[in-house]
């Protein structure tokens, strides 16, 4: 087998090719704007070769209930707009110069434009909802955005927190990445006029499916190396982020916990600690508990999923979900 047919993502990207063209011309269309640095980052940050998970399970999802008319293109990108802006605002609030490989947008136009072009993504995606007239619709996706704005701040206010448990640690994953994934599978059912037991199913599988992916995102950090990743690793402690890697490793090292102490004490790493803490976590398989973990809310996911359809699009939405909890990028 060849890696275009191995690669869930790059299965559901040829599936969904018509779809996807269709849905990069809207996301040009809606990057115009008079004001030059607003096409400019936003080409930059969109062309800079992201996975287009969330839009995929959007698109999917309206595939496997027989959607067949059109709103599910400029809603997928309202998603994908939603999760740019994310983006950018996440990597001035990480202090992060490394995206997709590229260097941040804070990186090359600084903080100030990061934050505006953030903004005008978030304002765009619900211009476009507006004028898709659905009350349920954007009364969804202000939910959403908010939750996302909570979780944000959720996570700031535990900076440095390490006696986090995992229960709280979950809290922030579901507020800060989970709940736009499921917001993603939901408006596939939601376009497709699905029942609302259907319509709760399908986003409940895409939050376990984001679940898996932040749990692993947060592995990758420790386990990966910057290349692979195209953002900086071994970032999170760094930053104050304590995830389940680190607080399953403190569990069992009291040296690494004291160290993680200190770290917080001096408000970021001092020289060999990254290497220390990442050979320290690594030995008491964190990445590998979260990494478990994820697998768990995969398997989660899946099961949440029709029982009947085409089965072509069940098993990629499967593997989706296993995707997630087993990425290495
Ligand atoms: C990054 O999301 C932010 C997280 C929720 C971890 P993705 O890994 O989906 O980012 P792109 O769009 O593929 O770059
Ligand atoms: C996810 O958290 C960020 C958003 C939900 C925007 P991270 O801070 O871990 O994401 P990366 O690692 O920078 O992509
Ligand atoms: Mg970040
Ligand atoms: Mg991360």
């Amino acid at each position: 087998m060849n890696q275009a047919t191995d690669n869930p993502l790059l299965q559901a990207i040829a599936l969904c090719q018509d779809d996807m063209v269709k849905v990069n011309a809207c996301i040009h269309d809606n990057l115009k704007s008079d004001i030059m640095m607003i096409p400019a980052i936003g080409h930059y940050i969109v062309g800079s070769g992201g996975k287009r998970l969330r839009p995929l399970l959007c698109l999917l999802i309206a595939r496997l209930f027989g959607y067949s008319g059109d709103r599910h293109i400029p809603m997928s990108v309202v998603v994908e707009f939603i999760h740019t802006a994310s983006l950018l605002h996440d990597d001035v609030v990480d202090s992060s110069d490394l995206r997709r490989g590229n260097p941040s947008a804070n990186g090359v136009w600084g903080n100030q434009a990061s934050i505006l072009v953030g903004d005008y993504l978030f304002s765009r995606a619900f211009q476009m909802m507006v004028k898709d007239k659905d009350m349920t619709m954007l009364s969804l996706m202000s939910d959403v955005t908010n939750a996302l704005a909570e979780g944000e701040v959720l996570q700031l206010s535990r900076t440095f927190h390490l006696t986090m448990t995992e229960a709280e640690c979950l809290e922030v994953i579901e507020r800060k990445t989970a709940v736009l994934f499921a917001a993603a599978a939901e408006v596939g059912a939601h376009v497709s006029n699905q029942n609302e037991q259907t319509i709760r199913n399908i986003a409940e599988y895409g939050m376990c499916l984001g679940v898996a992916f932040q749990l692993m995102d947060d592995a990758l950090d420790y386990l990966a190396d910057t290349e692979q990743a195209g953002k900086p690793v071994g970032h999170d402690l760094e930053e104050g982020k304590i995830t389940l890697p680190l607080i399953h490793a403190m569990q069992q090292d009291d040296e690494l916990a004291a160290r993680a102490a200190d770290i917080a004490e001096r408000d970021g790493y001092a020289k060999g600690d990254r290497e220390w803490v990442r050979l320290r976590v690594q030995q008491c398989c964190g990445a590998e508990y979260a990494m478990q973990r994820a697998v768990d809310y995969a398997g989660r996911a899946k099961a949440l999923l029709p029982k009947s359809g085409d089965t072509e699009l069940l098993q990629l939405l499967e593997d989706l979900a296993d995707f997630s909890a087993q990425r290495m990028y």
